[in-house]
């Protein structure tokens, strides 16, 4: 049996899930919808995608879609993913699920009651060498992690159009970048941080340009963790423990790790390469939790989602940065 997907939004992030379709076996791609139907015409006929919506709306009335892929930015998460659930529609969400705890637990209880699989496409949790490097922690090859340090990135021209600097859409480099170094560290550590420190530098927009936030933990690691859309701070997570560490390039869509001895001697590299893109295997997961009748999984659960909106929450309201809508 195949799960038939619908996808809303045609920008960058559907055109990769339309690539890492190709090689999901048991995956169908029915039909896409955009805010206009020449858009949705357009996407459909680039990607041979038979069926092309105008309106968000009409794509979930279609009956023969079982899950809808969400890509359309932050702000608009909540409502596309509200619609969904109203009609039953199981839901992958881009990342980040809302634009504050309170939506994401809200919908948390929408998809519960309508009993319908709803997952945040926290795509790095799932890759092969997330897995490796947990398996390598498991083993206890570094010792006790003393020290972590994740970095995510670029260079995004400010602009008026560019949804990264634009208030209104959830703008910032927290809320597109910043939350892969926080879930890293959580997965990497198992648990939260007594304390976070957090400081930024902010856009003529007024959203967080760049930041760096320190996670304290009582008898823990010391924690550093950066995002940006203004520098090219790097994208690496480097995890020293008491008998060595591991180092993880470009750590959000990673298909290396490198484990080195307490001396910095090389002991191990893994190589693990994508089957696509790497969007892949959230979609895998999402096909096996709908068709074994999961509602939720422990990759990435929905408590998941809602302890790193928590977080987001608490370091925004630190820096007094308050989207449109107000929580
Ligand atoms: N997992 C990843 O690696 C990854 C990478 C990039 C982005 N993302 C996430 O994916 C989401 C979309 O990012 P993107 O880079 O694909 O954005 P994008 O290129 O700007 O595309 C967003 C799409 O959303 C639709 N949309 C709906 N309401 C909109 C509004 N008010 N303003 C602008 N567009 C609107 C538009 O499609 P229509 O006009 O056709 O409806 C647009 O093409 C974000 O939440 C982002 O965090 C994830």
């Amino acid at each position: 049996m195949k799960i038939r997907w619908g996808i809303i939004g045609t920008g960058y992030i559907s055109k990769a899930f339309v690539e890492a379709m190709k090689v999901v076996e048991d995956a169908q791609l029915i039909a896409v919808a955009s805010r206009t139907q020449e858009r949705a015409n357009q996407f459909a006929k680039e990607y041979g995608i038979t069926t092309s919506y105008g309106s968000y709306e009409e794509l979930v009335h279609d009956p023969r879609i079982d899950a809808v892929y969400i890509a359309t930015p932050h702000s608009e998460h909540f409502a596309n993913a509200s619609l969904c659930i109203a009609h039953r529609k199981h839901v992958l969400c881009e990342k980040p699920m809302t634009l504050n705890q309170e939506d994401t637990k809200m919908l948390a209880e929408l998809a519960k009651d309508a009993n319908v699989f709803l997952m945040e496409a926290m795509w790095t949790k799932f890759l092969p060498i997330t897995n490796h490097v947990k398996q390598w922690l498991e083993q206890d090859v570094i010792g006790t992690i003393e020290f972590m340090d994740a970095k995510f990135g670029f260079i995004a021209e400010e602009t008026k159009e560019s949804r990264l600097y634009n208030k209104a859409l959830g703008g910032g480099a927290l809320l597109d970048v910043g939350l892969y170094p926080i879930t890293y560290a959580l997965e990497v550590l198992g648990k939260m941080p007594n304390e976070i420190h957090a400081v930024a530098k902010f856009s003529e927009t007024g959203v967080d340009k760049v930041n760096a936030l320190q996670f304290e933990y009582e008898d823990g690691p010391v924690v550093t963790l950066h995002s940006s859309i203004c520098g090219e701070i790097g994208t690496d997570a480097v995890i020293t423990g008491t008998k060595g560490k591991i180092v993880v390039e470009d750590f959000y869509g990673a298909t290396k790790a490198t484990r080195y001895d307490q001396t910095g001697a090389l002991v191990e590299k893994v190589e693990l390469a994508f089957d696509a893109n790497g969007y892949e295997y959230e979609i895998r997961e999402v096909n096996a939790c709908i068709l074994q009748g999961e509602l939720e999984r422990s990759i990435h659960p929905m408590k998941d989602a809602e302890m790193i909106m928590g977080i987001l929450d608490t370091i925004r309201k630190k820096w007094g940065l308050v989207y449109p809508g107000g929580k």
